[in-house]
């Protein structure tokens, strides 16, 4: 049994079949430093779609504990992402900002849907297989994370969800879940749809055009940080591969010029076409003095709210256990009514 089929992208005057305001949730794993590939992949559209829709994100930590975690650095890393999303322009005035483990609901949500999903349909999954290929220690947490993640999303009745590429394979299993339960058990949830932007969903390594950017796999050169310190950006855009030849054009036999023409673009506003225009003639060093002022000037408000943020933790801890409470006046009762469903409870 298969969801509908689904268009991937959404927009903000979509009213859905509901006809209320679209709900947008997204989480993150707090693993460390974020990137320019989380930013344009991710967070850069749930900033900028924040007031077209009402919005729930999520900091999983739950999920970090998939792979082996040092409990220390897990707070760490919580607090710190929570921090870099309200750096970057998340608003708690409008976006219910939580952390994942806060809110039970989720963990309880999770062992009912794992009654309705099959252990086909997750052994098929691409990031399982990735994640768990050459280790011996592959936890079932790691197996069993997409059905957490449905429970993420099907338990706040979200219509869309901002992703990179790499997840629409774990939305897809989410509408098949949520589908299924809605056949067994009567209308529960609403299925989302991913919403992926062609531009910015795969930002690539600066010195491997060919490997997505990751902090996972990334040499130090490879990818920059929203943290990085101007110099460190500039350094990193110099030294980025282009390839061979010298006009500042795209194509599809030039992968590095493609990416740093998507990240330029997208930075500074201008279309690919139109930077094309403006370096016309110009060479490779031009081009790449210019690209890394433009990052450094998208950046540095960001790293220097951070710095401000990180003043003041406990500013950042009250944010966040008010998004808890929001975040579980929306679950509790949905996952009262999936346990009524079910037949739980006498
Ligand atoms: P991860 O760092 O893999 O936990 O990913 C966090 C979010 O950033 C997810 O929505 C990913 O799809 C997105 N993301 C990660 N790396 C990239 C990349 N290189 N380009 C675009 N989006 C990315
Ligand atoms: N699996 C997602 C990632 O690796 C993180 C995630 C967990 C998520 N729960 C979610 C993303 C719910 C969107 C919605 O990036």
């Amino acid at each position: 049994m298969v969801a509908p089929t689904i268009q991937s992208t959404g927009t903000a005057t979509d009213t859905g079949t509901t006809g209320r305001r679209q709900r947008v949730f997204s989480g993150m794993q707090p693993s460390g430093n974020l990137h320019l590939g989380n930013y344009l992949g991710a967070l850069r559209n749930w900033v900028t779609q924040q007031e077209a829709y009402t919005n729930v994100f999520c900091v999983v930590d739950l999920h970090a504990l998939s792979l082996p975690t040092d409990p220390v650095e897990l707070r760490a890393n919580t607090l710190e992402l929570a921090t870099t999303f309200l750096a970057a322009g998340i608003d708690p005035a409008q976006t219910i900002l939580f952390v994942q483990s806060d809110v039970r609901e989720h963990s309880e949500a999770q062992w009912l849907m794992s009654s309705v999903t099959q252990f086909g349909e997750l052994r098929r999954m691409t990031q399982f297989k990735d994640k768990s290929d050459g280790r011996d220690d592959v936890s079932a947490a790691l197996f069993t994370y997409p059905i957490l993640q449905a429970c993420d999303i099907l338990l706040y009745d979200t219509d869309l969800v901002p992703v990179g590429e790499d997840q629409k394979q774990h939305i897809e299993l989410t509408r098949d879940i949520g589908h299924r339960f809605n056949t067994r058990y009567g209308e529960t949830f609403v299925l989302p749809r991913p919403d992926i932007k062609p531009e910015g969903a795969r930002i690539m390594a600066l010195d491997n055009p060919l490997k997505k950017m990751s902090k996972s796999s990334g040499t130090a050169n490879s990818l920059i940080y929203l943290v990085d310190e101007p110099d460190a950006i500039r350094r990193k855009v110099r030294r980025a591969v282009t390839d061979s030849g010298s006009e500042v054009r795209g194509g599809t036999d030039k992968p590095a010029l493609n990416n740093l023409l998507t990240i330029y673009s997208l930075l500074s506003g201008r279309s690919v076409a139109q930077v094309e225009q403006d370096y016309e003639g110009k060479g490779y060093g031009a081009f790449k003095g210019d690209l890394a002022e433009v990052v450094v000037e998208k950046l540095t408000p960001i790293r220097e709210r951070l710095e401000t943020l990180n003043a003041d933790p406990d500013e950042v801890r009250r944010i966040l256990h008010d998004g808890a409470d929001r975040a579980r006046a929306i679950a509790g009762p949905k996952l009262d009514q999936m346990r009524d469903r079910m037949g739980l409870g006498i």
